[in-house]
């Protein structure tokens, strides 16, 4: 309970999937977590499952790609809470192609949410936390980020620019005491996965023999559960972590060691 207590965590992204299992962690561990969703109902109903338990949270409406959002949503975290000691910047969207059948609105999309979304956060927040010294950056990256997943262009250029900005915001501001990291998930069953195979397999065979694909792709025989990303998140982001920046760490049940 007591981990991140008097700590303040913003959670882009913090109403469903990876984001709700980090928002709900850090609540149990004693952060005061500011849960800033796009999708009001998710958002809403996340932060009121926290608070019914005693735990601290708020929802903040907030859209990432949109600079004036993210900084009505700040100065809200910084009137409720104070200001922020750790920003995860989990809220991101997928996308299905190759590089030429993915549409340029598509790429734009997806670049516009995963990447420059994950700027807009950073350019706003960092200044706080070089104000206060400290501060702890975490984000969601991807194996995309790191090899290559077949059809997944837009979405794995995006998450290379995770991790390129990972190591560069580590670099920036090591010296103001911000450590900055990110993690690379394989497959975690999500809304994110759920959404995805709905759109794409309508037919629910076809959606069963691709669930139980996207499962094996893992050499460990399933995805990951969302609070399996949670426990490494808090790791990284308490002080048992205090000597790790510029990290980009794989759980992935074995795709990147063992394929
Ligand atoms: N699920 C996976 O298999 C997987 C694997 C590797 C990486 N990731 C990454 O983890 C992160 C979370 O994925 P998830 O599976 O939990 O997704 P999800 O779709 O279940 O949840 C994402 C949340 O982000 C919110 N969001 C989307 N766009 C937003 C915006 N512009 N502003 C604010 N909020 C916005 C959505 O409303 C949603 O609540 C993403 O960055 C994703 O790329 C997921």
């Amino acid at each position: 309970m007591s981990k991140f207590k008097n700590n303040t965590a913003i959670v882009t992204g913090g109403g469903k999937g990876i984001g709700q299992a980090i928002a709900r962690r850090f609540a149990e561990e004693g952060a005061k977590v500011a849960i800033w969703e796009a999708d009001e109902i998710a958002g809403e109903e996340t932060t009121q499952e926290i608070l019914t338990k005693g735990q601290e949270a708020h929802f903040f409406k907030c859209d990432i790609t949109d600079e004036g959002s993210i900084q009505n949503a700040l100065s809200g975290v910084s009137e409720k809470f104070g200001t922020p000691d750790i920003l995860i910047n989990n809220a991101g969207i997928a996308n299905v192609g190759t590089a030429t059948t993915t549409s340029v609105e598509d790429f734009d999309k997806v670049m516009e949410v995963n990447a420059k979304g994950m700027f807009l956060c950073l350019r706003n927040i960092i200044p706080t936390m070089i104000e206060k010294k400290s501060g702890v950056i975490l984000n969601l990256a991807s194996i995309a980020s790191r090899l290559g997943i077949a059809d997944r262009f837009a979405y794995s250029a995006s998450k290379g620019a995770v991790l390129a900005m990972t190591l560069s915001v580590a670099r920036d501001y090591v010296d103001h005491g911000i450590r900055c990291n990110c993690v690379c998930p394989g497959r975690v069953h999500t809304p994110f996965v759920d959404g995805f195979l709905k759109k794409y397999y309508p037919d629910e065979n076809k959606r069963n023999e691709k669930f139980d694909e996207l499962s094996k792709y893992q050499p460990i025989g399933r995805m990951g559960e969302p609070h399996e990303i949670a426990n490494i998140a808090s790791f990284l982001c308490s002080s048992d972590a205090s000597f790790i920046t510029g990290g980009a760490y794989d759980i992935d049940g074995g795709v990147m060691s063992l394929k």
